[in-house]
């Protein structure tokens, strides 16, 4: 019998549209693609989704303060996070909008289901919520009465309200993050978690009395489900899901979800308790990579300090700006960018590291013969740091072997050798071709371009300049 094919789920979260994406959704999407990248690589059966988070407060309100009617303006939105991506070469195979007619009838469905099955249930609410987050706040949250981080005071909402039973799968979720069930990662964010668990869950209100743009709760179409509600069911309407409990679709569980620590907490209690109502498994891993600031602040239109992908491509083109974007964030890091070292890193790493190698070696090899070396591998095996997720290490492996090989034809003097000892000096050149060849490799689901481009310029033996310097 033919083995069957490992399959590999990963999703980014859905962002929301109250703007375009910036560096920071940018991150996280391209990460997903690498991963997807690889996996698909390893022939496995690939599922990558993401798309966007359109209902509710926060961007019903962006849509107001541009004077456009909320749908003609989530549908410009999602077509400019669509078309960053494809900027971004990302690959994804589905991209989830919540305005889906399929995914707001199968979200009725589910809501239906978990109100007749006791899941949901009405009392009176009354508590601080941020408007920005669309997240509840306990006065443990604040700063000074404010949202750390959106520095403005919650709302003190009161209503009649629906509740979802979140309390009662405390133990039970406590138990799976615990024993690793339901992995988070890195370690520290497991940790954090567990410590905010001892705090212990409360129910949540669901419903939503003065948000219009937003799905009706089909027992009681005076109120709009919460937006997070909503938002958490894309992970499975994503891959065609109905709403049904316990009909999981194709591909679920996912494989890994990515995202920074802003949502966390809620991925880990709101969405798994959705889950174990709807009688569905658990992701199996929920990663957390690090925050982008720009000259050491959060990045804000107001402060003027967003950097947009559009102006990395531009500048570094499109594996410039794919390399600079990954290498930003080192594993369980916050990272902070600028543009004077992201110039720096491209000049150092693409132009004078990888283009100049790549260069020079197939200008000594023109006109002579060399056979591409078939020796072992050169650079470590990167299985274990993509499982692990870090993105960044995988990069400096590869970087160290481009710059070993820098600093190789400078000891050998290679110009000077394939005169003086033309066979010593083929040796050394199809050793070093082999090298290349294996760089493009790995680099491939980080560059799918250059990775290409080199390989094609192996072909010909004709080297053409891959990252002009860059002043
Ligand atoms: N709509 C919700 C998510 C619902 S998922 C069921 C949301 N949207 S968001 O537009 O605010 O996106 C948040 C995510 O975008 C973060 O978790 C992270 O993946 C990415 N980033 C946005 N800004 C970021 C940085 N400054 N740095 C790194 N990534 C960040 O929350």
């Amino acid at each position: 019998m033919a083995k069957r094919k490992k399959k590999f789920y990963i999703t980014t979260p859905i962002y929301y549209v109250n703007d375009r994406p910036h560096v920071g959704h940018s991150y996280t999407t391209l990460a997903a693609d690498v991963l997807a990248r690889y996996h698909r690589l390893k022939e496995e059966k690939v599922f990558f989704l993401t798309g966007t988070d359109e209902h509710g407060f926060k961007v019903a309100q962006a849509a107001a303060a541009a004077k456009k009617p909320t749908q003609e303006f989530v549908d410009e939105k999602a077509a400019f996070f669509k078309e960053s991506w494809s900027k971004l070469n990302i690959n994804y195979d589905n991209f989830l909008r919540t305005t889906n007619p399929a995914h707001i009838s199968a979200v009725t469905t589910a809501t239906k289901h978990l109100y007749e099955k006791n899941f949901i249930y009405k009392d009176k609410y009354e508590g601080l919520y941020c408007q920005n987050c669309e997240q509840y706040k306990t006065l443990d949250d604040l700063i000074e009465g404010k949202c750390p981080e959106h520095q403005i005071e919650p709302q003190l909402i009161r209503e009649e309200s629906y509740f979802f039973r979140l309390s009662k799968f405390e133990k039970i979720l406590r138990e799976k993050i615990e024993i690793g069930e339901l992995k988070i990662e890195p370690p520290e964010k497991k940790n954090e978690i567990l410590a905010f668990f001892k705090k212990g869950l409360k129910d949540i209100s669901i419903s939503r009395a003065n948000v219009a743009w937003g799905i009706p709760l089909p027992f009681d179409k005076r109120y709009s489900l919460y937006v997070w509600i909503d938002a958490f069911l894309n992970y499975l309407t994503g891959l065609g899901w109905n709403g049904e409990f316990g009909k999981a679709p194709n591909f679920f569980p996912p494989d890994v979800q990515l995202m920074s620590k802003d949502i966390l907490r809620v991925h880990v209690t709101i969405w798994p308790a959705l889950l174990l109502a709807l009688e569905l498994s658990l992701p199996k891993k929920i990663f957390v990579h690090g925050y982008f600031t720009v000259n050491g602040q959060k990045m804000s239109k107001s402060l003027g300090n967003v950097i947009w992908p559009e102006e990395l491509i531009q500048k570094f083109g499109v594996d410039g700006a794919r390399y600079l974007l990954i290498s930003s964030l080192s594993y369980g890091q916050d990272g902070d960018v600028s543009w004077e070292r992201l110039i720096a890193k491209y000049n150092a790493d693409l132009a004078n590291n990888l283009g100049n190698l790549v260069n020079r070696v197939l200008k000594l090899s023109e006109g002579i013969k060399v056979k591409i070396g078939k020796g072992k591998p050169r650079i470590k095996n990167l299985e274990k740091l993509f499982n692990e997720l870090k993105f960044k290490e995988i990069l400096d492996a590869i970087w160290q072997k481009i710059s070993w090989a820098n600093k190789h034809i400078e000891d050998k003097k290679l110009w000077d050798l394939v005169k003086t000892n033309p066979n010593e000096g083929k040796k050394v050149l199809s050793e070093l071709l082999s090298l290349i060849s294996e760089i493009a490799e790995k680099i491939a689901p980080f560059m799918p371009e250059t990775s290409e481009k080199i390989l094609n310029q192996l072909k010909t033996g004709k080297g053409e300049i891959l990252f002009p310097r860059l002043r």
